[in-house]
């Protein structure tokens, strides 16, 4: 039964686990999460919640202070904006940290304890964000939410924000929508904004540069690796096009021999077509497998020269009601909540050599590494990304094999499903 204790103690932290808060024990052996701190340090800490297993505590003073402890210097962080809750980590410590998160994860949730994790690279720390979804308070004012009580915290600037969309959070005023989206195209310098508002709202915009797109549909460009991909609104977008290189980069690094070989590239969760633009070899084939009917859209018209060419279909479906077909490689960048039992049963029976997931959050990573094992699929390796310097967010990729065994005898009598071969896929452009 939860309670909620007046009382304070000196905690010191072990490490910092995923979601980003520090982990440290009372002498009792009761984990406590407290966040905004680092490991190694000793501070002393206000429970907030605390329950038989766990408690939460927040930081009153640090007593001892990390190394990498830094001044967070975004004025509206000192407010309470809960946008940016690494600040007080040094930038050029960030990586490192979470790569840790990555490993625990791994050892934890996966029983991985020996997986090999890299820190691989990180974005620019300021300025890197390219999309922005955004509150507004009473005034109209683009804000962020303060931790625990979601209340508006405006901003007169976002020190994480391209400079194109740092002017709109300075100038635009919105009233009666509950959330605010803004996107550049940083190659491009497009600008567009969407909103969301309760139903029957009128909702009014002032001081909205003429340059601004307006509404879901309206798109900008962007260009990854020399490649112009068009994005919508409501389509997924990376956090801006270095993080798009980086993992770019990175999943055709894990992707190793047999993604720069392959034939028939799976590129599941595909998006506007960011991996199927880039990754896949200029003589293979991809299919693209992608829920979001903008997202579709976008990826018909970024892959148009290998639609045209037969080597490309874009599929609007679930991956997990996807039919599956032989593939040579599979890439698959699912939502935070990860892959799942039912995807990891449709991508495993493609029978790929190969599988390169790519996962923003830890835990789901760690889980999907679990039920792949189980579907005959080994943890190669894993590279930790920061493609959101300040924030305790960490994107993995990792390279997965498929081991030995015959897969038929594995799956469940899933084999009657490869009847659909990937030239009739690539023919039909399935919606
Ligand atoms: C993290 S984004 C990755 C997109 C793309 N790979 C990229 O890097 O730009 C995940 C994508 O999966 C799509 N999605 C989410 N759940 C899905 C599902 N169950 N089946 C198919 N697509 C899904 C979303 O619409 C989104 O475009």
């Amino acid at each position: 039964m939860a309670s909620v204790p007046e009382h304070t103690a000196r905690l010191r932290i072990e490490s910092l686990v995923a979601g980003g808060d520090g982990l440290a024990r009372e002498a009792s052996g009761r984990v406590v999460f407290v966040p905004g701190v680092l490991p190694g340090e000793e501070v002393v800490a206000r429970f907030v919640t605390a329950k038989r297993d766990f408690a939460r505590a927040e930081v009153v003073e640090v007593l001892e202070p990390s190394p990498v402890r830094t001044t967070p210097p975004c004025p509206a962080r000192a407010r309470g904006c809960g946008g940016c809750d690494w600040q007080h980590v040094d930038p050029a410590a960030q990586l490192g940290v979470k790569a840790d998160i990555v490993r625990e994860a791994l050892r934890r949730t996966a029983r991985l304890p020996d997986a090999r994790v890299d820190a691989g690279g990180s974005v620019p720390s300021w300025g890197y964000r390219t999309s922005l979804r955004l509150a507004v308070d009473r005034s109209g004012r683009m804000s962020l939410r303060r931790p625990r009580t979601n209340e508006p915290v405006p901003l007169e600037h976002c020190l994480v924000a391209h400079p194109a969309l740092d002017e709109l959070v300075e100038v635009v005023r919105v009233r009666g929508a509950d959330e605010v989206s803004l996107r550049v195209g940083a190659a491009t310098g497009e600008r567009s904004m969407w909103w969301t508002a309760p139903p029957g709202a009128d909702v009014e915009l002032r001081d909205v540069p003429a340059d601004v797109s307006l509404g879901e549909s309206a798109v900008v460009h962007e260009v990854v690796e020399g490649r112009s991909l068009r994005v919508s609104g409501a389509s997924f977008f990376q956090s801006g096009p270095a993080a798009a290189e980086l993992v770019v980069s990175t999943v055709r690094s894990l992707g190793g021999d047999e993604l720069a070989a392959a034939g028939t590239v799976v590129d599941a969760y595909g998006g506007v077509g960011l991996f199927a633009t880039t990754v896949v070899p200029d003589d293979g084939s991809v299919i693209l497998v992608e829920g979001s009917p903008s997202a579709c859209q976008d990826a018909e018209v970024n892959l148009q020269r290998h639609r045209t060419a037969g080597r490309a279909a874009v599929v609007r479906s679930s991956v997990e009601s996807w039919r599956p077909v032989r593939a040579d490689v599979v890439v698959a960048d699912p939502s935070r909540q990860g892959l799942g039992a039912p995807a990891v049963a449709t991508l495993a029976a493609t029978e790929a050599p190969v599988m390169v997931l790519v996962g923003c959050d830890p835990v789901a990573f760690a889980r999907d590494a679990g039920l792949l094992a189980a579907a005959g699929y080994r943890l190669d390796r894993a590279v930790a990304l920061d493609l959101f310097p300040q924030t305790h967010h960490v994107e993995v990729v990792g390279r997965f094999e498929r081991d030995g065994r015959d897969g038929r005898d594995e799956r469940d009598g899933r084999d009657g499903r490869h009847e659909s071969t990937c030239a009739h896929e690539l023919g039909m452009g399935e919606k």
